[in-house]
């Protein structure tokens, strides 16, 4: 008997597989009901009694070593299961949560998408500017307010950098490389210094409009406006054009559109009047088109500028701008259904 046992433990010492098939045939060959082991714990009761305890205590050690050696044979399959050619790495492991998309890109892709379908296409310009784009190529005088240092961001060490404060620093950038007909639409955000608040941020997104062409008059613009209000926030919305000044514009107007939000009647969003400010915009100024290489005389343009916040702000009332930029998942999850 002692004999039997010390062979079987050299025996398992050596067992090897070559899949988990083989180790299950192992797990019956020795340590299943029916298997060598236990039917040598059977003949245990045959053994005399003087080697009782010696065949004991080597019986209860092949016992272990076999359970050893079959559990390490299976782990090692068990580890390099994932390296197996059927294993399906498309499959996703566990349910990955998915993210929404920002409310802002939201509204910017809704504005991009109904000046598209106008003939309007997409073009982009670099968030760290110069002087010239922003403020001198766009009509601005040299002591023009906006250049102040209390709105605009400089690169530090070279007063002519600057961070744009207005997208219409692309209108510049386009016209300079690309003559008439223009039509772009220039989505992107801007940077202003201003102390950051429930109503006023130091970096908000705009939505710039250029239309240069050889007839194009203030109906033109007036016509596009209305369409683009009532894509935006419904048939019945209303469009009004107040006169206003930018130095890129002649005329220029800011236009506000019927309150969306109790539908002209009056209420907190609107101040009780029934209408809200959404954007500016005017004929460009023939100065504009010269400073950037295209001749005021044979074409002429409009442009307008708007705010995606404030739209976003219109279409969803959301109360503090502050809730675009803080990444709050509990606010981003609202947006789950518009996405
Ligand atoms: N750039 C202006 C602003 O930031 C908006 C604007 C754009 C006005 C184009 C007129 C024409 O307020």
């Amino acid at each position: 008997m002692l004999e039997k046992i010390e062979a079987l433990l050299a025996e398992v010492a050596q067992l090897t597989a070559t899949s988990l098939d083989d180790v299950e045939k192992l797990r019956i060959k020795y340590i299943s009901k029916k298997g060598l082991i236990p039917s040598l714990m059977n003949d245990f009761r045959s053994v005399p009694a003087e080697l009782k305890k010696e065949t004991g205590i080597k019986i209860n050690e092949l016992k272990t070593k076999a359970l050893e050696k079959i559990n390490a044979l299976r782990d090692g399959f068990a580890t390099s299961d994932a390296d197996d050619s059927d294993f399906d790495i498309t499959r996703t492991g566990y349910p990955l949560p998915l993210g929404t998309r920002h409310p802002l890109n939201i509204v910017k892709s809704e504005i991009v998408d109904i000046f598209s379908r106008l003939g309007f296409c997409l073009a982009e310009g670099p968030e760290v500017e110069d002087d010239w784009h922003v403020f001198s190529a766009m009509n601005f005088a040299d002591d023009h307010p906006a250049r102040d240092m209390q709105d605009t961001f400089f690169v530090e060490s070279h007063p002519d950098i600057i961070l744009r404060t207005h997208t219409s620093s692309v209108q510049s950038r386009v016209m300079e490389r690309q003559q008439p007909p223009i039509r772009i639409i220039c989505p992107g955000r801007v940077y202003r210094n201003e102390a950051i608040s429930a109503r006023a941020h130091c970096f908000f997104h705009q939505v710039e409009g250029l239309y240069v062409d050889e007839q194009v008059s203030f109906t033109d613009l007036k016509q596009v406006l209305l369409l683009f209000a009532q894509e935006m926030f419904g048939e019945g919305t209303k469009i009004r054009l107040r006169p206003s000044y930018f130095p890129f514009t002649e005329p220029s107007a800011e236009m506000d559109i019927s309150c969306n939000i109790c539908g002209g009647k009056g209420c907190g969003f609107c101040k009780h009047t029934g209408w809200v400010e959404i954007l500016g915009c005017g004929m460009v100024h023939p100065r504009v088109l010269e400073l950037n290489g295209i001749d005021s005389k044979k074409y002429k343009g409009y442009a307008f500028g708007m705010g995606i916040e404030r739209i976003t702000n219109l279409k969803y009332q959301v109360k503090d701008l502050r809730m675009f930029s803080e990444n709050d998942v509990r606010f981003l999850r609202e947006f789950e259904a518009a996405n």
